[in-house]
């Protein structure tokens, strides 16, 4: 599997301090104009890599250098899972797009916490997000001890800490998104953050949660409405399990779809979010970026930050450098001095 091999060759190239440093050379887009900061974190650049790419949390020396402002690793269950029957990822390059049903393949929040620790400093250059998840055997009514375990094994190493209430590819984890397990489920995480914050002497952590693009308007104004009372951010959007959006392929069976399919879908719970929430809550926007067009049409529209997955995959790591050239054109075309001006410029 292409992706696999990906991973098994960016892993060599962590043992090589110069090639870390030539990766930089070639990836890197230095410009004070293109930083984000939102509460605790600061991107050099509002382009991430997306949750699942690294699900092993074995990349953590390398991502950075590959010119992101920040990246997610994950998802983490607190035991750890071989994920569904393989094959369980397909491409439809054509389309632009991939079916995946991974189902949270990950070695468990205890092992990927002790790889977190071993984070150099030196290579610590731009914010590291954990993304944490519900175990496939969990009953829904105990989810939220699934959080609280991942969280406190994960505070002391992430910059940020997002909630997966959105995958597809565990069975009813969506459900998770209704008003009262998510008001539970962020009301005790919030809660311990602020605890152990204060316990060691530091600003709470970024919390993210990060929505279907699948959601009704009256689960996203719920959700926005959470967002705002409890004080996290939101990652919009995860994949679809709509897949009349492939036009010109049959879909291989259940699962999510990310890539080109997924973008008007993303762009409208983006816009949607930022509206009922007014600008007050940081947003990533995900979901079908091939492009610096792709990404500022996300700012433009509301996200502070965005991310890539699958157009990295089919794009190359070029991607990230031409997105970030891209947005400075763009930016200058329209008169914004500051990436972060442009934020919602489309949406209110
Ligand atoms: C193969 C694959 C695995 C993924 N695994 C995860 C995951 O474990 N957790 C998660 O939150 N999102 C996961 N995602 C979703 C991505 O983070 C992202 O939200 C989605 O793919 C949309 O972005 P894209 O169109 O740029 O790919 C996965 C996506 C793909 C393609």
């Amino acid at each position: 599997m292409v992706h696999n091999g990906a991973v098994l060759s960016l892993k060599q190239v962590e043992k090589i301090p110069w090639a870390l440093e030539w990766l930089r050379g070639m990836f890197e887009v230095k410009d004070s104009r293109l930083a984000v900061s939102i509460r605790s974190l600061e991107c050099p650049n509002p382009v991430g890599l997306a949750a699942g790419f690294d699900k092993d949390a074995d990349l953590i020396h390398v991502l950075p250098s590959l010119g992101f402002g920040f990246f997610e690793l994950g998802t983490f269950t607190p035991l750890k899972q071989e994920g569904q029957e393989k094959p369980r990822l397909f491409r439809y390059p054509k389309e632009g797009a991939i079916l995946n049903r991974s189902g949270f393949s990950n070695p468990g929040i205890k092992a990927a916490a002790e790889k977190l620790k071993s984070r150099d400093k030196r290579l610590s250059f731009v914010p590291m997000g954990v993304n944490i998840g519900k175990g496939r055997q969990t009953p829904l009514d105990e989810a939220v001890d699934d959080y609280m375990t991942s969280f406190d094994y994960v505070f002391p190493y992430a910059d940020f800490i997002s909630l997966n209430v959105s995958s597809p590819n565990t069975p009813n984890l969506r459900a998770l998104q209704a008003v009262k397990p998510l008001e539970q489920i962020v009301g005790r995480v919030m809660e311990r953050n602020r605890a152990l914050s204060e316990k060691a002497g530091q600003p709470p952590k970024m919390v993210f949660v990060k929505v279907s693009p699948d959601n009704d308007d009256e689960t996203l104004y719920e959700m926005a409405r959470i967002a705002v009372e409890k004080g996290i951010g939101l990652i919009a959007t995860n994949t679809t399990v709509d897949h009349s959006h492939l036009k010109h392929s049959r879909s291989k069976g259940e699962g999510g779809l990310s890539g080109k399919p997924l973008k008007k879908k993303s762009n409208y719970v983006i816009r949607k979010l930022y509206q009922l929430t007014k600008g007050v809550v940081p947003i990533i926007g995900v979901g079908g970026v091939f492009s610096a067009e792709d990404a500022y049409e996300k700012i433009q529209l509301g996200a502070s930050l965005v991310q890539v997955y699958t157009g990295w995959i089919y794009e190359g790591p070029g991607l990230v450098p031409a997105i970030n050239r891209g947005i400075l054109k763009l930016m200058e075309r329209d008169g914004f001095k500051k990436i972060q001006e442009a934020v919602g410029a489309q949406s209110l």
